[in-house]
């Protein structure tokens, strides 16, 4: 079959970071629904491994690899060891470990700002810095950016978490341009609220903590597992932006056909629940 009209997210040779738990768990097992073999990396062995352990008992060829993004010798060494654990080349990256961080501008402290944007930022330029090269030689292939809607919706106490998902995406719009017409294909994901650890595991301030972990479930519009397969299949069609979720769309929209007016009412409503 000619490569063109191949799927990407089929019979792929993935690496997904993050993908002990949540969002990149499900990129995990879709992927291996589709048939394809992956590296599950992730800062948390355990985690890793047990996705792994799973989707290998199934008869996917699945690789634990335990790394973490923000590091970028351990991902300069992932890129290189990948093509050999995979067993041929790498066809499809998702770049989803992240953390989440919340508190106003002046009260999140700046090793927490390091923290953030050194997983959530740096992680992704590492994976698109070390992999993109890899793919487009082999001229096949998708990457996945996972930032989030936080990334346009400006969100008030998000700042850290803001700006890393805004960089996220400025760096895949430009690494679409970038690799338009090399057979690589770059689609981000900017999803509202998805049910899983990121609120558990992330660092927020007490007040905020308990809404954070109940909204999690109550505002969710949509599961990890919907959110990965319509992902997948947007980056099939060389989408660049996936906004799964009704919600996400709709502050897109707003935003960019009456900025002014949702400057303003975002600045409105927070002042109601400002302490
Ligand atoms: N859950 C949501 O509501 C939501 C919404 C928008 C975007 N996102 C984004 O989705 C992505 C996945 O998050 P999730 O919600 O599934 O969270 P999660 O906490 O369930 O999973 C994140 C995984 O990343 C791993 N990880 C953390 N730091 C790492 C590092 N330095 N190196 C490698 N792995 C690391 C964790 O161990 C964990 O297994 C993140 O980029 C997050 O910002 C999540």
């Amino acid at each position: 079959m000619a490569l063109k009209s191949m799927k990407v997210s089929n019979n792929a040779a993935a690496v997904v970071t993050g993908a002990g738990s949540g969002i990149g768990k499900s990129f995990a097992y879709e992927i291996a629904r589709r048939g394809g073999a992956v590296i599950c990396a992730d800062i948390r062995q355990d985690r890793a491994e047990a996705v792994a352990d799973y989707l290998s008992a199934l008869g996917t060829h699945a690789v634990p690899y335990a790394c973490d993004v923000g590091k970028s010798e351990q991902m300069e060494e992932l890129a290189r060891k990948a093509p050999e654990l995979l067993k041929r080349p790498v066809t499809l990256v998702v770049n989803n470990a992240g953390v989440g961080l919340g508190g106003a501008i002046g009260e999140v402290t700046l090793a927490d700002w390091h923290w953030c944007m050194n997983v959530n930022l740096w992680g992704v330029i590492h994976g698109c810095h070390f992999f993109a090269p890899q793919l487009r030689s082999v001229g096949y292939g998708g990457i996945i950016n996972v930032a989030s809607a936080a990334g346009f919706a400006a969100a008030p106490e998000m700042s850290t978490y803001n700006v890393t998902k805004a960089g996220v995406m400025s760096l895949s719009e430009t690494l679409h341009a970038e690799l338009t017409g090399t057979g690589v294909n770059v689609t981000v994901l900017c999803p509202t609220v998805v049910p899983t650890n990121i609120a558990n595991d992330g660092r927020l301030p007490e007040r905020r903590s308990d809404f954070a972990k109940e909204a999690m479930t109550r505002f969710a519009l949509m599961d990890s597992d919907t959110v990965a397969r319509k992902t997948l299949d947007a980056m099939d069609r060389n989408q660049l932006y996936i906004l799964p979720q009704v919600d996400g769309r709709i502050a897109w929209y707003i935003k960019r056909l009456a900025p002014r007016l949702y400057a303003k009412g975002l600045g409105e409503a927070y002042r109601l629940i400002a302490d």
